[in-house]
């Protein structure tokens, strides 16, 4: 069984690892394929153009582009065109896959006063960037209506993990500022993510078309960089005196992974707390 990864970067390139490690053939699609690690074949395609004739045997294909600029040109490029010349590819070459997975950001829920959101929250993004990304959650949902091909959405929260190291620059620095208001995050660990990529295209139960892919635990962004001082020996970073538009700290909201745990899938970076530290303990890379 062939799995096609569309955008194969960190986040593919992980997951398709695991699907190699699983015995599954897996290709890797994108502009430079000459960076993929020895398990996944991979195939030149600039994906907001087109896509090369596909093997006939894929079962599973996973969507994990990323834009090249935070514009909303770019972001239509990528999720919009992209995902639509895929779709475009499997008619052209009359593949059905058993599965699409389509990975989304939990940037299409507002931030909500520190309300729960999860898979029954109503989409409501406030930026250009989740507005993108419901327009091709619902895109992959139309296309894949009345068709034996399972569609799934998966929403991540904010993905940290090996080379992800934006906030520990920003602690070790000295210019990380906690929110004067509390705010919390919603995060995965780069291995989770690509766990529960590999769990919901290959789990034997049929999938919802949803899932919310955050750890258990939303935590305080304050919390977080307090442990990150604590853990690399830094002193507390300060908290604001008011929250402005250029640091507004990360939105509020908590996200839900109960549906995620209710079909069996098991966190190894549970909470912030496990996966810091095995970022800070050097383990894993980031895959170019
Ligand atoms: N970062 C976060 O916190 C976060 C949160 C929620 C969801 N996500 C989602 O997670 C997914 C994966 O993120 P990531 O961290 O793995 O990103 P990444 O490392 O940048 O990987 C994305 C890959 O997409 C490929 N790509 C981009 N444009 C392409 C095109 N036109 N044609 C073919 N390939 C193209 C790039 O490879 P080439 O340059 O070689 O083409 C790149 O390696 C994305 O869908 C992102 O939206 C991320």
């Amino acid at each position: 069984m062939t799995v096609l990864i569309a955008g194969c970067g960190d986040l593919g390139t992980e997951a398709g690892l695991r699907f190699a490690e699983l015995g599954h053939d897996v290709i890797g699609l994108r502009r430079s394929p000459e960076k993929l690690p020895a398990g996944i074949r991979g195939m030149h395609a600039d994906l907001s153009r087109g896509v090369p004739i596909l093997p006939a045997d894929v079962k599973i294909v996973i969507v994990s582009i990323a834009a090249d600029s935070s514009t909303e040109e770019a972001y239509r490029a990528a999720y919009i065109d992209g995902l639509h010349n895929i779709l475009d590819a499997l008619d052209r070459d009359s593949i059905e896959p058993r599965r699409i997975l389509f990975v989304s950001s939990t940037a299409v829920y507002k931030d909500s006063d520190g309300a729960v959101v999860d898979e029954t929250t109503p989409t409501e993004p406030t930026r250009f960037s989740g507005k993108v990304l419901v327009e091709a959650e619902n895109l992959l949902l139309a296309r894949t209506r009345g068709t034996r091909t399972q569609p799934i959405v998966l929403r991540l929260g904010g993905i940290y993990g090996p080379g992800r190291t934006r906030l520990i620059s920003q602690v070790l620095s000295g210019q990380a500022v906690i929110p004067a208001q509390p705010r919390h995050t919603n995060r995965v660990h780069r291995d989770d993510a690509a766990a529960m990529i590999v769990h919901l295209a290959t789990m034997e139960q049929d999938p919802d078309q949803v899932y919310v892919g955050v750890d258990d635990h939303a935590a305080e962004m304050g919390d977080v960089m307090r442990f990150l001082a604590l853990e690399l020996g830094n002193p507390e970073p300060p908290t604001a005196v008011e929250d402005t538009a250029s640091n507004p700290g990360p939105g509020d909201k908590r996200c839900s992974n109960q549906r995620l745990r209710e079909t069996g899938f098991e966190f190894a970076f549970p909470t912030y707390v496990e996966g810091y530290r095995a970022v800070l303990a050097g383990q894993g890379i980031r895959h170019p």
